[in-house]
């Protein structure tokens, strides 16, 4: 029997086969988890493509709940939250695995950076997962846990990440003040600082791929995360195994945040 047998929960994020929420949802499966899934509304009704991609990936593992979900939107936030109560009551679980910045803003320099782009990024990328916790809250049993998506940007400068990592800090501080006020109501919050991992949002970093070459000389296991390691550790962190962590930033990226100097090795080639 798997260690979510008759859990719920609700997943943001997945866009596609590439999409970390969609390797964590693989595990919570696995694992006998009943889950409710959320797409970008999609343009054209004529032409639902994010609709269309969701449903091929969640429909052979059971999806109780396929909605149209953008996080800006408070009516929408508000009617998956009505609609999972409805459909599948009391939840056990919350993913949320957003994040979006203006790509010329993300491209340029912070400082450069406008009102608006800086606004959406932070609305998208940060305040949405206090918009969904303070629904969940609402929904989720005493036990229950919510995890976000983080990276290393937040913690320490990565050339190229720019006014994402602004919105990560910020991103990681809300978790802490969440961990903080909803602990007493029995709901943990954390976040999984994934190392990177070649996804659509991903594509939109510049120098993406030095970055990945990076931790096959810099990181401790001298290798990127897959992102296989990045979906168990997310079903961990929403599983009764991890009933007293909360408030915490779990890096999946092999070791690379350590380290505050390149290894031997990396002279030693010099
Ligand atoms: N890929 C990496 O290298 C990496 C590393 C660390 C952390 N992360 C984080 O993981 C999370 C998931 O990203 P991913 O890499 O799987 O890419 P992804 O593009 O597959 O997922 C991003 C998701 O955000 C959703 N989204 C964007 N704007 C939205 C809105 N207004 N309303 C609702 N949903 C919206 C997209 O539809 C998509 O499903 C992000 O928070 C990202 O910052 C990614």
């Amino acid at each position: 029997m798997g260690i979510f047998e008759g859990k719920k929960g609700l997943v943001f994020g997945i866009a596609n086969d590439r999409s970390i929420a969609y390797y964590i949802t693989q595990e919570l499966a696995k694992e006998g988890a009943e889950m409710g899934f959320t797409h970008l509304p999609d343009k054209d009704p004529e032409r639902p493509k994010a609709e269309r991609k969701l449903r091929k990936l969640v429909e052979p593992l059971g999806a109780k709940l396929i909605m149209p979900c953008d996080v800006t939107n408070d009516e929408n936030v508000d009617k998956v939250f009505a609609a999972a109560k409805e459909e599948m009551g009391e939840l056990d679980f919350v993913v949320h695995s957003i994040a979006y910045a203006p790509i010329d803003d993300l491209k340029g320099n912070v400082y450069d950076v406008s009102r608006d782009g800086f606004k959406l990024s932070m609305e998208i990328s940060c305040y949405s997962l206090i918009t969904l916790a303070n629904r969940a809250r609402k929904i989720l049993k005493p036990g229950g846990s919510l995890l976000t998506l983080t990276y290393l940007g937040g913690e320490k400068v990565i050339p190229g990440y720019n006014v994402m990592g602004i919105c990560k800090a910020a991103l990681e501080s809300a978790v802490e003040y969440l961990a903080h006020e909803l602990g007493p109501e029995e709901i943990r919050v954390n976040a999984l600082s994934a190392g990177p991992i070649k996804t659509l949002s991903s594509s939109a970093v510049k120098d993406f791929d030095k970055m990945l070459k990076l931790y096959e000389t810099f990181a401790p296991l001298r290798r990127p995360s897959p992102p296989e390691e990045v979906g168990k550790m997310g079903m961990i962190l929403l599983s009764d195994y991890s009933s007293g962590v909360t408030g915490e930033n779990v890096h999946v990226d092999c070791g690379y945040h350590i380290m505050g100097a390149p290894p031997e090795s990396v002279h030693a080639s010099e």
